[in-house]
């Protein structure tokens, strides 16, 4: 099978399409042909070497986190599935593989695909959607009155932050460039800043909370929140409580993440603000929830592009570059 395997930490050409033999499934997994795969910030970070504190892949090793396509083959134990299923999944991370012609991926990070999705659709949710969902409902608790900031409102993850938090009652202002106006505004944004020619800092200090997507300038996201109010970002610094409770990992890494974001915290402490780095998790059970909100017509999905799997160079292009409105999937 044809799959894009990491050689080596480093630039773009660090990575490969190479013919690879078949993967069974193990037990309780299922081998998926992969139909499309979304591409997400964390697989050029993850070719770079920047999660190899986090997470020290044996390379070679395929990339890809994300995929939809169909059950061929269940591993011994699999339950739940049939062959041709559609379905799709947000892939073990300790593991990867979503970027190749089959991938085996555990029973419990797989969902049945949304009916309304094609695969191209369908593979651009499971990362993006579920941070968007884990972040605003289990973290910042959007509901019903709060005054919502999200930073990088038309990035993949922003395009599903912001009709989530209109679903859940938010009222929400995002930052974006005039290039991504039209789209964040189509999805619900009640306000837009103009990040390219007006700053954060210019508006009152008026939000209950914040999701930050960007990374850059926390120190003005914590200055536009309330007092006592939270901010979560996905994008700048993880903390103490990142290792701790959504890597489940010990004092060493816990120590390393509070030194780095030892500035950070501070700044949100002078600004009377909490700051959690949050790190996504993988969950079959969330994105059946998912599935629901998008066949309801609640989540719209939004593909910037779709390139064939041969070109996926193009596609690591494409978002490296930090453009991408909505997402960028490779199709098979
Ligand atoms: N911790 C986790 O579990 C987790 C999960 C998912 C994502 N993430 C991280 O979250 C970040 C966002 O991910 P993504 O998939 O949404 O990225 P993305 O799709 O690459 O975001 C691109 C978008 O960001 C906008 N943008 C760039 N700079 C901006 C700025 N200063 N202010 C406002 N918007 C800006 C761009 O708009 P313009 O073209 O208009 O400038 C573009 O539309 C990445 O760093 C990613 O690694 C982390």
């Amino acid at each position: 099978m044809r799959a894009f395997v990491l050689n080596r930490y480093g630039g773009p050409d660090r990575a490969r399409l190479t013919d690879l033999r078949r993967p069974s499934p193990k037990r309780g997994q299922l081998l998926i042909q992969v139909r499309a795969a979304g591409l997400n910030p964390v697989d050029y970070k993850i070719r770079q070497g920047m999660l190899r504190a986090i997470n020290r892949y044996p390379l070679p090793a395929i990339m890809g986190n994300e995929l939809a396509g169909e059950v061929v083959q269940l591993g011994a134990g699999a339950s739940g599935y049939s062959k041709g299923d559609r379905v799709y999944a947000r892939v073990a991370k300790e593991r990867l593989g979503a970027f190749a012609e089959f991938a085996c991926v555990e029973t419990a990070l797989v969902a049945p695909m949304p009916h309304s999705l094609s695969f191209e659709q369908a593979a651009g949710v499971p990362l993006a959607g579920l941070t968007a969902m884990q972040c605003l409902r289990d973290e910042l608790g959007a509901a019903e009155g709060m005054k919502l900031l999200i930073t990088g409102g038309a990035g993949g993850v922003g395009c599903f932050a912001i009709p989530l938090a209109k679903w859940l009652g938010a009222t929400v202002t995002t930052t974006a460039s005039p290039r991504g106006e039209a789209l964040v505004r189509e999805l619900g944004a009640d306000e837009v800043i103009d990040y390219t020619t007006d700053s954060l800092t210019n508006h009152q200090r008026r939000f209950d909370a914040a999701l930050d997507l960007v990374g850059s300038d926390m120190e003005a996201v914590f200055g536009s929140v309330a007092k006592g109010g939270k901010v979560v970002s996905v994008a700048a610094m993880p903390e103490p409580q990142t290792a701790r409770v959504d890597l489940e990992r010990d004092w060493k890494l816990q120590s390393l993440f509070w030194l780095i974001s030892y500035r950070l915290r501070a700044q949100a402490k002078a600004a009377e603000v909490s700051y959690r780095y949050k790190f996504m998790h993988p969950s079959g059970e969330e994105l059946r929830e998912l599935s629901q909100l998008i066949d309801a017509g609640t989540l719209p999905v939004k593909i910037d592009r779709s390139i064939p799997f041969e070109q996926i160079d193009q596609a690591f292009a494409y978002l490296e570059a930090g453009r991408a409105k909505g997402k960028v999937v490779v199709k098979f």
